[in-house]
């Protein structure tokens, strides 16, 4: 695959590389397509009303404007998940707008080595990878970081509880999963909102429309990360710890033939982004959910016991990644569709997650559905969330400490709800909440 499309995550000229657009005799390009505006307004502040009415009219539908093979049903979804041979995943960190010159440039003078790791390798190396890497992720390692996450949750809550109002997502949900996923590695924690800070802009450049001054920025940012995730690195062979980083260390030093130092810098440097903007946002569209839900809010404040399940349907209902690419390795099939070699396919995850086939009511919020870990917010198969563990755990301990303490707040009402226009990504980026702080519990 990587021979024929190289589709490296700072590449910027991928398009004459990819499918020639389809023949459009016989190909669905429809009224649903026609309607499709990815980067629109309606589209980004609810996508669910045009998946609905997609998957209902068009499951699949080739897209010419964007030129991707939009996908929205839940069986149809899984088929390609779990066909890595036919649908690679090499696409899924490519930016969805090609690079400018100046941000190319940038690119080019960096010493960075960036390469295929885990999100967008190939079935023939990912494989081996993700035994060594995934196998490494032990439940253990993630439970024994519990009380630490516990203790940043509450401390955080500490600083604003007595207030009576907070944006959630500024004092609360953005730095706690950094913070989590920096115990998890082993880096030092007051790094974390400099990490944060430089992989602020990457979601937009990757997947969204960024204007020229982001691309290059991100380029800078981009280098100034990739200088502290090999320091990071380099200094675990030096002292490894006990956590992910320092097993890992063990691990190449015990046997240098399972994966290059160069692959572990690419694999810390993806796990300090996917680790936490992906948990922040969910979280935020999750409270979102339940204070608009206010029945299901307060049954939970009562019975934390629900929150395990409340954590799913999040993750169901409003996840965070709404849409994920793959790309077609040879001619090959969706359904009744033939999909020619080289096409880019964006599978609506989110919409597979609401599909009607698999959960009754699906556009419903309901914490009481009974659930079997079906939905698709982790995706599906070979290259399924390998923090999944984790981001549960942060979720669940977020929404147990806020039930604890603030279980009164309601949302500010009349508040706007503010995303960042991606193809991929979707949080909000404000939760205003606020409440009467004489009524807060004895903690
Ligand atoms: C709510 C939070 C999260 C969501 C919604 C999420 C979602 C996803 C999705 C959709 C994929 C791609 C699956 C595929 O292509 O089939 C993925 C892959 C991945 N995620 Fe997450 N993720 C989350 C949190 C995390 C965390 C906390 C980590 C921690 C390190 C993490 C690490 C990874 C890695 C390493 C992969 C690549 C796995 C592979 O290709 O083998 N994610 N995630």
């Amino acid at each position: 695959m990587s021979d024929d499309f190289d589709l490296g995550m700072f590449q910027s000229t991928p398009d004459e590389l990819i499918a020639k657009k389809p023949d459009q005799t016989g190909c669905p390009v429809t009224g649903i397509a026609a309607e499709f505006e990815p980067f629109g307004d309606a589209y980004i502040a609810n996508p669910f009303e045009f998946f609905r009415r997609a998957r209902n009219e068009e499951p699949i539908f080739y897209d010419p404007k964007s030129d991707y093979w939009v996908v929205l049903s839940y069986d149809d979804i899984v088929d390609i998940f779990r066909n890595p041979e036919a649908f690679s995943a090499a696409l899924a960190r490519h930016p969805v707008t090609p690079l400018c010159p100046a941000a190319a440039e940038v690119r080019d003078s960096l010493n960075i080595s960036i390469e295929p790791s885990l999100v967008d390798e190939d079935p023939e190396t990912h494989r081996a990878h993700r035994k060594v890497f995934g196998d490494a992720f032990t439940p253990k390692r993630v439970n024994e970081i519990e009380p630490q996450i516990r203790k940043i949750v509450t401390d955080y809550i500490d600083r604003f509880v007595d207030d009576g109002s907070a944006d959630l997502v500024s004092k609360l949900l953005y730095e706690v999963p950094a913070l989590a996923i920096f115990i998890f590695l082993g880096a030092a924690d007051d790094k974390a909102a400099m990490v944060k800070q430089l992989g602020s802009t990457r979601v937009v450049v990757n997947w969204g429309h960024p204007s020229e001054t982001e691309q290059v920025d991100m380029m800078k940012d981009i280098g100034k990360h990739w200088t502290f995730t090999k320091n990071l690195v380099d200094n675990a062979f030096e002292n490894h710890g006990d956590n992910y980083l320092g097993d890992m260390a063990r691990l190449h030093k015990a046997d240098p033939e399972k994966f290059t130092v160069n692959y572990l810098y690419n694999v810390m440097f993806l796990m300090q982004f996917a680790g936490h903007e992906t948990t922040t946002q969910a979280s935020a569209n999750g409270m979102r959910a339940l204070l608009e839900n206010r029945d299901q809010w307060e049954a939970v404040c009562m019975d934390p016991s629900l929150i395990r399940n409340a954590v799913e349907e999040i993750l169901r209902y409003d996840s965070s990644i709404f849409a994920w690419r793959r790309i077609a390795t040879k001619d090959t099939k969706i359904g009744a569709f033939d999909i020619p070699k080289g096409s880019k396919i964006l599978m609506a995850i989110g919409s597979g997650s609401r599909d009607g086939k698999v959960f009754a009511d699906g556009d419903k919020f309901d914490i009481f559905r009974k659930h079997e870990k079906k939905h698709l917010a982790f995706g599906n198969g070979v290259h399924f969330c390998m923090g999944a563990p984790l981001a549960r755990l942060e979720m669940q301990i977020i929404l147990e400490e806020l039930s604890r303490r603030l279980p009164h707040m309601h949302l500010v009402a009349g508040q706007e709800w503010e995303y960042i226009p991606t193809l991929a990504f979707r949080g909000i980026q404000k939760l205003f909440v606020e409440w009467d702080a004489t009524r807060n519990p004895a903690n």
